[in-house]
């Protein structure tokens, strides 16, 4: 194995089960801060181009301490300086276009699924290959850093989509920690 590239390139587009086991904790808990949901103002705050993105968020520095407390209680993540999560709702309508989060070297990028009625997290493989994933409750979904996604429409039927997003400073004496 080479030596200079992420360790998380060993893991490209691995959905790893029961990351988060405290999953129906953090819902209530979310359902108890519903209130705090904003909507992601997509040409305000994101560095990518998203579009016409849609969707909510609570972001670390507006989130509740037992809310915090209840995302980092069961995950294997040590924390870092420079972390930033944030939940993610998907109401009817909302979606998000294909884009790259990131396309600097300096975070880690991790998204945690915790509800969706039907799979809408899509991802692009390096031969511009198109997949739907199976997103399975409190699973984190491996993908390497500029990995093309996108999250598609939640229909009018289904309830909101939620999941949850941690970028980690990726900094050579930090990489152990995730
Ligand atoms: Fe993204």
């Amino acid at each position: 194995m080479e030596q200079h590239g992420s360790m998380y390139q060993d893991k490209m587009y691995n959905q790893i089960e029961n990351y988060m086991t405290n999953v129906d904790e953090v819902m209530d808990l979310i359902h108890k801060y519903e209130y705090l949901f904003e909507n992601r103002d997509g040409a305000k705050t994101f560095n990518t181009s998203y579009g016409d993105a849609s969707l909510k968020q609570i972001h670390y520095y507006n989130m509740p301490k037992e809310l915090t407390e209840a995302i980092f209680k069961t995950i294997p993540m040590k924390w870092t300086n420079r972390l930033n999560y944030c939940i993610n709702k998907y109401e009817a309508g909302d979606h998000i276009p294909k884009h790259k989060d990131s396309d600097g070297a300096y975070w880690m990028f991790k998204l945690i699924f915790l509800q969706s009625d039907k799979p809408h997290f899509k991802y692009w493989d390096d031969e511009g290959n198109e997949h739907l994933v199976e997103e399975k409750a409190g699973a984190l979904f491996n993908m390497r850093l500029g990995t093309p996604h996108a999250v598609t429409e939640i229909a009018s039927d289904e309830s909101p989509k939620y999941s949850i997003c941690i970028m980690q400073g990726l900094d050579m004496n930090q990489r152990k920690v995730a």
